[in-house]
């Protein structure tokens, strides 16, 4: 009786461990810091408890710059992760190289097709062929304000650019920094985002999502490089370099006014035991409410050996159950990926990104950010970060900047 148990006991230890190798991925992603952290273990457990083991291939780096940097390596030397986090273009272009898998199956089977916002079906499908698995929206036009350094400036929210002038001038006053940045190219980048969103919509639809070189060479650009030139002046003598999860912390520990960021900084408020409303402010920038610069992140499925594939479509169909969505976005700072998940385990925030970014659904004003890879492919995406982060280190004039950029997006088109 003995034997025959330790036998059985042996023979299925040996099966959950067939079944286990066979159901894991290796996921390729930078969400390094503390809340994407936080919001990465929800996915990990949910896979866990699926029987899907999950390998960490992390690559730090705020926007994924670096982490598509190891991406394209990974791919050249003929070993693809399983599944990779990416935005916008980038997968486009890798379904362009024929490098992605389908998903085809799961998602029709589910019915992705109906729940997912066509704005992301336009990154999660290639050729009428479902290639990703979006897990959330994010947006970049937020801003997020220290509460007390609110209140004592007398607790107005900006509502335009001139109150928000006013608001970091109070700050200045109050003897805190104005403005949590960190000067790396997608962050000058995200708040650029914002600042042209709030000069119109059809400005940055022309600007961005048009390349318009009338729009991108003229006065309303310039101005949004003058605004750039202002906020710069908020900003600490440190800021060049340092990660955004840092600058959040800044406002987060009384140390700065404010962060202009997308929403994966409440990730960061929560994770520090920061309560909306209390704590922090959230807002759109100033002149930019009733619009939204969305991305997503999606998990791209890379062509992998058939043993792996049953992992990949596990994955998939776990990261688009409604349950899921609420749990991971609750905690990420994003809004779910599908348009029927309720909003009821959200905070005040969350809930506000999910009436914004339906309501700008329906208005005809959500846009994709450029900052973020949903605007244009990487190659344009690099030559607008790349001015718009001179300008902001006072290496262009706004004048000078506006030249360049009309040039520089006709040379990466
Ligand atoms: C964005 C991404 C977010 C967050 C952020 C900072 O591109 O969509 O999920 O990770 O970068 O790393």
């Amino acid at each position: 009786m003995r034997k025959f148990m330790t036998t059985t006991a042996i023979a299925l230890a040996m099966m959950a461990g067939a079944a286990q190798a066979a159901e894991n991925v290796e996921v390729l992603h930078w969400w390094t810091s503390g809340g994407e952290a936080a919001a990465l273990d929800v996915l990990k457990k949910d896979l866990e408890s699926k029987g899907i083991s999950w390998t960490d291939m992390p690559v730090a780096g705020g926007g994924g710059t670096e982490a598509m940097t190891v991406l394209r390596a990974r791919v050249t030397a003929g070993n693809a992760p399983t599944a990779v986090q990416m935005l916008g273009f980038d997968i486009i272009d890798w379904a362009k190289e024929g490098a992605l898998g389908n998903l085809d199956e799961v998602a029709s089977k589910e019915g992705w097709d109906k729940v997912v916002p066509t704005a992301l079906q336009q990154f999660s499908k290639y050729d009428g062929h479902w290639i990703a698995a979006p897990v959330n929206v994010h947006s970049t036009n937020w801003m997020w304000i220290n509460k007390a350094a609110l209140d004592k400036a007398g607790g107005k929210e900006p509502q335009n650019w001139e109150e928000l002038v006013a608001l970091l001038d109070n700050f200045k006053a109050q003897g805190i920094m104005p403005v949590a940045h960190g000067g790396q190219p997608w962050q000058d980048a995200t708040i650029f985002d914002a600042v042209v969103l709030s000069l119109g919509n059809d400005f940055y639809k022309a600007a961005f999502i048009d390349l318009d070189p009338a729009a991108l060479g003229g006065d309303k650009m310039k101005e949004a490089f003058d605004r750039m030139t202002k906020l710069r002046s908020y900003v600490d003598d440190n800021f060049s370099g340092r990660d955004w999860n840092l600058a959040s912390a800044m406002v987060i520990e009384d140390k700065a006014g404010v962060q202009f960021m997308g929403d994966w900084a409440k990730g960061e408020f929560l994770k520090a035991g920061k309560k909306p409303g209390t704590d922090f402010v959230c807002m759109r920038f100033p002149g930019t409410q009733g619009s939204v610069t969305f991305n997503s992140d999606q998990f791209a499925m890379f062509k992998v050996s058939d043993d792996k594939v049953p992992a990949q479509m596990a994955m998939a169909s776990a990261i688009e159950s409604p349950t899921f969505q609420s749990a991971f976005n609750v905690v990420k700072g994003s809004v779910p990926a599908r348009t029927d998940v309720p909003d009821t385990d959200f905070d005040d925030c969350g809930k506000k990104g999910i009436k914004d970014l339906a309501e700008a659904n329906a208005n005809g004003s959500l846009y994709g950010s450029m900052a973020h890879g949903h605007a244009n492919p990487a190659s344009v995406k690099n030559a607008i970060y790349d001015v718009v982060t001179r300008q902001f280190n006072g290496e262009l004039s706004s004048e000078e900047a506006v030249t360049e950029l009309v040039a520089a997006v006709e040379g990466a088109k």
